[in-house]
């Protein structure tokens, strides 16, 4: 699979807290990685420099589309496709959906007016196609104050996708969810991969992360503790190395280093961590 995004010998401390060590990290264009780690793990700061928010320390690199991006902005990331929803902050709340959609991107028409009518009429469209809302009572002109949670979620992949997001990175999209409005998430997952892009789904729940990803990663205090595909190793199998990790900062005892490698060993370390 061709890489779309590569983080190279990438660290990052914030005064004396080393939130990530060394990181070596890949995903793959149409590929699903979901990124597993404890608290304080560094999973949102890994995604954070890879949206341009935080700058890795001196010595890492960032790759996109194999071309070394030297000081990767917000903006530079998102002109390159890279997009990241986050739960509260995704949407403006006292705003209509078809306004939440076309936010800082508004349509307007060949007087150079804003297009409402055209706006709207995309929102419905998408309403119908791509956020799957059945409910009667949401119209494009529904204000977002009143959505669930997973219609929220929705609204903001719905979004990214439109807008042609090549990578969109969700952190922690089911949290507080009800299970119902966590399947829609998932199902939004399965949609990013359907239409040929790539993710990054953070998420404590394995159970969540697991029937939906091509790839896992188990970010472990600031490293990479393993990575595995998914079609290497079962739901069951996975479980048992998360609590080895959680309990022993390894995959194996002892084998703390070895399998902090490079990503584009990801089948030889699920191989590795297999004969253990
Ligand atoms: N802006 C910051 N300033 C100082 N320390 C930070 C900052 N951001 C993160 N950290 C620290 O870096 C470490 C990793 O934090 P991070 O938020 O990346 O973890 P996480 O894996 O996303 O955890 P959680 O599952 O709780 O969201 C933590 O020790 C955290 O306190
Ligand atoms: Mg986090």
């Amino acid at each position: 699979m061709e890489n779309f995004l590569q983080l190279k010998n990438v660290s990052k401390t914030f005064g004396e807290v080393s939130a990530l060590h060394d990181v070596n990290f890949e995903v793959g264009t149409n590929e699903i990685v979901g990124l597993l780690g404890d608290n304080g793990a560094g999973k949102s700061t890994m995604v954070k420099i890879m949206t341009g928010y935080h700058r890795p320390d001196a010595g890492g690199e960032i790759h996109i589309k194999g071309r070394r991006v030297p000081h990767l902005t917000v903006p530079e990331a998102r002109k390159q496709g890279i997009e990241i929803v986050y739960q509260e902050r995704a949407l403006a709340d006292k705003q209509s959906l078809w306004r939440n959609i076309f936010l800082g991107r508004e349509l307007s028409n060949s007087w150079g007016m804003l297009d409402v009518k055209k706006m709207r009429e995309e929102t419905l469209n998408l309403m119908h196609t791509a956020m799957g809302f059945t409910s009667s009572a949401i119209t494009p002109d529904s204000i977002i104050k009143t959505f669930s949670g997973g219609e929220r979620q929705g609204v903001a992949i719905t979004r990214a996708l439109y807008f042609k997001a090549e990578l969109i990175m969700l952190d922690e999209p089911t949290m507080g969810l009800s299970l119902s409005e966590t399947n829609k998430v998932i199902d939004f997952v399965h949609r990013i991969k359907a239409e040929g892009k790539s993710c990054i789904f953070i998420d404590h729940n394995i159970f969540h992360v697991y029937p939906v990803c091509d790839r896992i990663v188990v970010l472990d205090r600031g490293t990479i503790a393993g990575q595995y595909l998914k079609n290497e190793l079962t739901l069951e199998e996975l479980i048992e190395r998360l609590y080895l990790v959680a309990h022993t900062g390894s995959l194996r005892k002892g084998a703390a280093k070895e399998e902090n490698e490079a990503p584009k060993a990801a089948g030889d370390a699920a191989k590795k961590g297999g004969d253990r």
